[in-house]
């Protein structure tokens, strides 16, 4: 039994079994309840139900995040300002900002407040098109109060009809512990990861491992214990130096490791064998002014990439995957195609989860455009080109957004 049939639209849809982007130029997609149960040419959809013509437009599976640190409370304005004047990332955290600012206004914050500064975030994702996003904690550093970010990050969850993938991130050791840094990555390899797997509140460990985060040492310490408990493997590598951390994530079979602007060609052919995803984050390498990661070098090497937001409030306090792509296809020299694919179905198997993709069994997790063509989503950088979202099946609009969507999804002839 169809429910909707979305016809006359230019489909992309990532397919599973193919390489590139499964373009059907005039296609169909049906939806009964909340999956995909047809998808094909125009003329040979199914009839039955709501229809809805599209007029022409790509029709895209919902956006996949799969990096942010979207839990935080304050922000850092000041600091932007400051690397807008010439200082270093580094520099500025050396002098007691960078990720140990956000961590006082954080502990502070009543639960209430932290999730309804992690609701608008994902409001303003699912704006920009992004059904399914991942949430890092990190930004307190203390067993209970990580595990606090990650309850407060499934009750903004339960709110919403986005899927929200929670990860537990070492993000660095607090300033209070510095003199007793192991220690605390003694309790977090024994309190904070087995209590986060066995709550079922994480997915994922993710550990930042860099000049001024962890080193190579305690980072493969964590890994183990992240393991022992189920959870799966995921890194900040190479951000600012190699030491180390891709080979060390491909060792554990991870499922990603993310940032790479300093990657050798060991670490390159350590992703590819252990088929771990490349995330790319071209937003905070852009504000950070740091070089690219090695494009090239990973596509020769058979590695596949993603694109992320790595939406926090240092480095990149940005919901908007569009924005993203524009910056992977102009600064990052990746294809159209490897930036789409970043941001649906590779983005997907960074987070292990399935979406990403238009096809039969999938959620209806759909984005439709106010364009037909894939390059001109990065090549209109900035506009609003989003018609409508999907979130399975079910249609999801912005009450802010104004009459352009059409509010009547019973119609049979909506104005789009
Ligand atoms: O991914 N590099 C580590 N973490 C973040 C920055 C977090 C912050 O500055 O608050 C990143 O860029
Ligand atoms: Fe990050």
């Amino acid at each position: 039994m169809t429910d909707l049939v979305i016809h006359n639209a230019r489909v992309m849809t990532c397919d599973p079994t193919g390489e590139g982007l499964g373009m059907i130029d005039r296609g169909a997609i049906a939806i009964a309840g909340s999956e995909v149960c047809w998808v094909g040419a125009h003329a040979d959809r199914p009839h039955g139900g709501r229809e809805l013509d599209a007029g022409g437009r790509l029709v895209t599976p919902g956006l996949v995040d799969c990096h942010t640190h979207a839990i935080f409370a304050g922000d850092r304005a000041a600091e932007f300002g400051m690397r807008a004047a010439g200082k270093s990332y580094l520099e500025i955290a050396r002098a007691g900002g960078g990720i140990a600012a956000s961590l006082g206004p954080t502990r502070a914050a009543t639960d209430a407040a932290l999730v309804a500064g992690l609701v608008a975030r994902l409001d303003a994702a699912l704006a920009g098109g992004t059904t399914t996003i991942e949430v890092k904690t990190g930004y307190d550093l203390t067993v209970e109060g990580e595990l606090r970010l990650l309850r407060c990050v499934a009750a903004a969850a339960a709110t919403r009809g986005q899927r929200v993938v929670p990860t537990l991130l070492a993000h660095l050791v607090p300033p209070e512990r510095a003199a007793e840094r192991a220690d605390f990555v003694a309790e977090l390899c024994e309190q904070l990861i087995p209590r986060a797997a066995g709550g079922g509140l994480a997915r994922s460990l993710d550990v930042y491992c860099d000049d001024g985060a962890f080193t190579l040492a305690e980072t493969r310490a964590m890994y183990a214990a992240a393991r022992a408990t189920g959870l799966a493997v995921r890194g900040h590598a190479g951000q600012f130096r190699d030491l180390g951390a891709a080979e060390l994530i491909a060792e554990h079979g991870g499922l990603s490791a993310d940032h790479l602007e300093q990657l050798s060609d060991a670490g390159i052919a350590a992703l590819a064998s252990a088929g771990t995803v490349a995330v790319m984050l071209p937003g905070a390498c852009v504000q950070l002014r740091l070089p690219v990661p090695p494009v090239e070098r990973l596509r020769r090497g058979g590695v596949a990439f993603a694109v992320a937001t790595d939406l926090n409030p240092g480095s990149s306090y940005c919901e908007t995957l569009a924005v993203q792509l524009w910056l992977a296809t102009t600064h990052f020299g990746m294809t159209v195609d490897e930036a789409w694919l970043g941001v649906t179905r590779h983005a997907a198997r960074a987070l292990g989860v399935s979406a990403g993709t238009i096809a039969v069994g999938a959620q209806a997790d759909l984005v439709v455009w106010s364009c037909d063509d894939p390059a001109y989503v990065p090549y209109r950088y900035g506009a609003d080109l989003i018609d409508a979202v999907f979130v399975a099946g079910e249609r999801w609009d912005d009450p802010a957004r104004g009459s352009r969507v059409a509010r009547d999804a019973q119609s049979r002839s909506p104005s789009w």
